[in-house]
């Protein structure tokens, strides 16, 4: 009896502490997780990757055609969280935990053609990087021309930057200011929204 209660002790107060010391601020976001962890996560997840994703080869060209199609795509759906040249610079990036990383950077470069695919196809679970795959054999391929554009990023020119921007999902507000603004510049007599004053 007297054994019983003092392991109901021991267990109250770890729940106690666990409460109070480890779990307050458990389940935020803010903060980096440490460099141990990231390098320990990497590793795991070098290993949870099926090795036939691991070794797959890049079954698409790395063709200007399919690189050109691959910056539409990932302006158009990958930038808003990971910035136009990859840095992972945007509004939302740093604020993931973990982090967005820099696509430019060792870490990722140093990842195979197939684990790159794996990671757009099937996402990272506990963190904000969804999974793209569809079933599509055809968005498959645009997946794996991603690869490719990633393995570009590391010298993307100011001049495809620039062109990412025009490709970057608008808000309406730009939209509505852009369609004015290009009704205006073809010479339609009409006011862009933004300097109407009545
Ligand atoms: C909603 C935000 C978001 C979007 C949109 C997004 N990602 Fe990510 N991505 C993340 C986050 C967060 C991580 C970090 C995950 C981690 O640390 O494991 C990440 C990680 C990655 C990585 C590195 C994986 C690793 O091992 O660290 C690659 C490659 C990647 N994303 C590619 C893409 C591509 C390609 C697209 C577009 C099809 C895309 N992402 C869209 C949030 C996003």
């Amino acid at each position: 009896m007297k054994k019983l209660l003092g392991i109901g002790a021991v267990a109250v107060l770890g729940l106690i502490l666990v409460v109070t010391w480890l779990l307050p601020g458990a389940f935020s976001a803010k903060g980096k997780p440490p460099e141990w962890e990231v390098t320990m996560a990497r590793f795991a997840r070098h290993l949870a990757t099926p090795s036939q994703w691991r070794d797959a080869k890049n079954p698409v060209e790395a063709s200007a055609e399919n690189l050109e199609e691959a910056l539409h795509h990932f302006a158009d759906h990958c930038a808003s969280c990971h910035a136009n040249d990859g840095s992972g610079k945007t509004e939302m990036g740093p604020n993931f935990y973990p982090p967005v990383p820099d696509l430019r950077t060792e870490p990722i470069q140093s990842m195979s053609d197939g684990e790159l695919f794996y990671v757009i196809h099937f996402g990272v679970r506990f963190t904000g990087m969804p999974a793209w795959g569809s079933g599509d054999p055809e968005k498959d391929m645009g997946s794996w021309a991603l690869v490719h554009f990633i393995r570009h990023l590391p010298n993307i020119t100011p001049e495809e930057i620039s062109q990412m921007k025009e490709l970057n999902p608008k808000t309406a507000q730009e939209r509505a200011e852009q369609e004015a603004m290009d009704a205006f510049l073809a010479g339609e007599d009409f006011v862009p929204p933004s300097e109407h004053h009545h």
